[in-house]
């Protein structure tokens, strides 16, 4: 009930209906309801946080974080963000109180420094599995006074300051903070956003935009679906030619420097860079720079001017396929890749006579999916002998045509009829990873945010062996509707129900009403750092300064 002490704080101006289901739905004059945001609360929601009444005052001009730990320059840069995040001194969210902080019966001293404690080296690159386990203690009993962030990781202490700058009230000059103890980390391990460069270009700027706020959200995975039919904007050192002529523009590209800025802005914020480039169906832009890569389409007997796919009967296209994808991972150096296989239309296929005379040949006449698996087997067989030995994402297609695929396959589950699909996927060994209820680019009216919260990941049919499996899940923000113009309100703060229903516990994570005034209060939060997030309903950030 911590939130209605929150509302019943302010809005004394309304008039208050209890209104028992949702306790911080309120009624203006107009008999309209709205959502008041929480004070204090962060999102997603620690996995075990206990508050008190009592609080301590941060001022800005005396506060500084101390080392006890190890060291590294990502403690640092996080160190000097936050610091720059908690105090911005153009910061709009201020709420103003009459009461002096020190006057009343819960102050219970400044804090003028958290000792920040990381028990072990800094880890250069995050990856799947990575700890990020932190606890956080403010002024509690067997350390009055005092503020500690303790973690055996890097990535921890990332989330750990995050957690702490939500923990600050803005009150006039200076901020509270609760008397606070936290013991966090994350339900899941992957825990990603997909974006879209293909359809729409986006520039640097925005992916960037994104990184920060999904480590705010405490996401780990940015799934970069780099290039598909439309646009090839990845320049090949080798094959200049796919971007060169399968680009938008030639000022629509993203070069060696590019990436290695946005996984770097990425490894600083405990984020994952996942790149796809999603073969062998969604290559259209791949052909006019890469000759006989795709096949070709006949009408009649005769090419049509069309292509589709790969051609999987071309031995030419896997050492092609070799070297890009030599590039690809010295680029990006997680180690998983995602190699996409949805959606391939076998028409084309079906229309070429080289392809029907090669399915004769290996007695698989008429069996598509046979095909398929001949070109996906290959590609796997050659992505796991790269020097870099990556593993591997597919989409569930590649899983439902029967294709055999190495064990350590990681299946993405990305349809309709969801928890059928994963019950066999999990069944038959494979790890998997979810996105079919977050397509945020599936825009409708009215608060969806509440459909993405209410989507369970373990609501499928499965052991607990099958549960392990589940790896975590992915908002997915596909973009042909999609570019720098709404990138950033049409996603946030719609992920962060994704975020949390990743992050923090099932139990934690089933009232949709009770998390309301929090999402707003995070809302609020991103606003005032400078982020512009779309609205999720009737509310207003209180101390917005307008
Ligand atoms: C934080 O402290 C304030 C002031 O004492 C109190 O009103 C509020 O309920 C506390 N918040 C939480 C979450 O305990
Ligand atoms: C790129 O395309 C041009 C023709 O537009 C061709 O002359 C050149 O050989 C191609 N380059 C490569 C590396 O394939
Ligand atoms: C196809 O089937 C024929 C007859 O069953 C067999 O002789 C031939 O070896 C098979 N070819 C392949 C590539 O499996
Ligand atoms: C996966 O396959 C490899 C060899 O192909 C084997 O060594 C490994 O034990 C298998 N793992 C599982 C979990 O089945
Ligand atoms: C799951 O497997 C069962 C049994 O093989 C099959 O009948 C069903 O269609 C599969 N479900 C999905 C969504 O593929
Ligand atoms: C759940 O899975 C088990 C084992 O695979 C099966 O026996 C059972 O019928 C399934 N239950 C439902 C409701 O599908
Ligand atoms: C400070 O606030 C302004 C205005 O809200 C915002 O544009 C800026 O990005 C913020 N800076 C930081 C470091 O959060």
């Amino acid at each position: 009930m911590i939130q209605c002490v929150a509302c019943s704080l302010k809005g004394i101006m309304w008039r208050e209906i209890l209104v028992t289901a949702l306790f911080c739905l309120r009624y203006g004059e107009g008999g309209f309801p709205y959502i008041v945001p929480s004070v204090g609360q962060i999102w997603p929601q620690p996995q075990h946080i206990t508050t008190e009444q009592t609080y301590m005052v941060v001022r800005p001009n005396s506060f500084s974080f101390t080392l006890n730990g190890y060291d590294c320059v990502t403690l640092q840069d996080a160190l000097k963000r936050y610091t720059d995040i908690m105090f911005n001194s153009s910061n709009e969210y201020q709420i103003k109180k009459v009461d002096p902080w020190t006057k009343t019966q819960y102050f219970s001293g400044y804090l003028d420094t958290v000792h920040v404690n990381l028990l072990k080296p800094c880890e250069h690159m995050p990856y799947l599995g990575m700890d990020e386990q932190y606890s956080l203690k403010i002024d509690t009993p067997d350390d009055p006074g005092k503020g500690t962030l303790i973690s055996e990781s890097i990535w921890g202490m990332l989330r750990g300051l995050e957690s702490f700058s939500q923990l600050l009230i803005p009150d006039g000059s200076a901020y509270t903070i609760n008397s606070t103890q936290i013991t966090d980390y994350p339900r899941f391990r992957h825990r990603g956003l997909l974006i879209d460069s293909a359809r729409h270009y986006l520039p640097k700027s925005k992916l960037l935009e994104t990184v920060d706020l999904l480590g705010m959200n405490k996401f780990n995975v940015l799934h970069w679906h780099i290039v598909d039919d439309q646009s090839f904007p990845f320049v090949s050192t080798q094959f200049p030619n796919l971007s060169g002529k399968g680009a938008y523009s030639q000022e629509r590209l993203y070069d060696a420097q590019d990436i290695a800025d946005v996984v770097e802005y990425a490894r600083n914020r405990g984020v994952r860079v996942v790149v796809e480039f999603d073969t062998p169906g969604h290559t259209r832009s791949w052909g006019p720079g890469q000759d006989g890569l795709l096949t070709t389409c006949y009408s009649d007997g005769k090419p049509d001017g069309n292509y589709g796919p790969i051609d999987p009967t071309n031995d030419d296209n896997y050492d092609f396929l070799t070297l890009l994808f030599t590039e690809i991972t010295s680029h990006f150096p997680d180690h998983y890749v995602h190699l996409g296989g949805d959606e391939v239309s076998f028409d084309c296929w079906e229309s070429n006579p080289t392809i029907t005379q090669y399915m004769k040949d290996h007695n698989i006449t008429g069996d598509y999916g046979k095909l398929e698996e001949v070109y996906v087997s290959k590609l796997l067989q050659l992505i796991s002998n790269l020097p870099t030995k990556n593993g591997y994402i597919v989409w569930q297609e590649v899983f439902d045509n029967g294709v055999a695929i190495a064990n350590d396959t990681v299946v993405h589950v990305w349809k309709g009829g969801w928890q059928d699909e994963m019950a066999n996927v999990t069944k038959a060994g494979y790890e998997t990873i979810l996105s079919s209820c977050w397509y945020l680019d599936h825009i409708t009216y009215g608060t969806d945010w509440k459909t993405y919260y209410g989507c369970e990941p373990f609501s499928f049919n499965g052991t607990q062996t099958q549960n392990n499996l589940l790896v975590g899940g992915e908002a997915c923000i596909w973009g042909e509707y999609v570019d720098k113009a709404n990138l950033i309100p049409r996603v946030w703060p719609r992920a962060s129900a994704v975020a949390e229903k990743l992050w923090s516990s099932m139990e934690q994570t089933q009232d949709v009403n009770s998390a309301a005034p929090r999402i707003e209060e995070f809302r609020c939060k991103l606003l005032s750092r400078g982020f512009m997030v779309d609205s999720l309903g009737p509310s207003f950030c209180p101390g917005d300064n307008l």
